[in-house]
């Protein structure tokens, strides 16, 4: 048995060590935001936050993450919550600005890709408040491998990511 700390909530799982991390989360905790795209680290469609930085969970083993925080798509709200000292009944009704943006820009196509953008552009606007677009491209295209998108939705992530910094400003200048 480990146990994890996943979206802030201790969860202990039933698999060996080595187990990849996308496979406790979805089989396991039964989270569907992150997802099976190449399982060698080349897509970014597994992709979650480890102590606030973007890993592929397809290649990390349950065995690195006992002792850190894993951050999924789901948690998102959470994270935001907390990082702007929401009420509960606040957190509730809140998405996190990411997701917020990507549902104002229409962003995604299929889809399959997005877990990861999301996850991608919170690690970024987490350490750079107003990113340039070269910033943007340079944080999804490097790393252990560029973020993949097939239905080359490229340049609505690049404005998703913008309106986001926006409203993370916006937020935090009324705290
Ligand atoms: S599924 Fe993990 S990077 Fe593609
Ligand atoms: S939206 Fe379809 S793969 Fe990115």
């Amino acid at each position: 048995m480990t146990s994890i700390l996943v979206n802030g909530v201790k969860r202990e799982v039933q698999a060996a060590n080595d187990t990849p991390l996308l496979y406790v989360l979805r089989n396991d905790i039964e989270l569907s935001g992150p997802q099976f795209g190449c399982g060698l680290a080349q897509c970014g469609a597994c992709s979650v936050l480890l102590n606030g930085k973007e890993v592929r969970s397809c290649i990390t083993p349950l065995g690195a993450v006992s002792d850190k925080e894993v951050t999924t798509l789901e948690g998102l709200p959470a994270r935001w919550a907390k990082q702007t000292g929401l009420t509960p009944e606040q957190a509730a009704k809140t998405l996190h600005p990411v997701q917020e943006a990507w549902i104002a820009e229409q962003t995604p196509q299929c889809g399959f890709c997005q877990n990861g953008m999301m996850i991608k552009a919170t690690e970024l606007l987490e350490r750079v408040s107003s990113p340039t677009v070269a910033d943007i491209k340079e944080a999804f295209t490097s790393g252990v491998s560029p973020h993949l998108c097939r239905c080359g939705t490229y340049t609505a992530i690049i404005q998703a990511v913008q309106n986001a910094a926006t409203r993370m400003r916006k937020a935090s200048q009324i705290l």
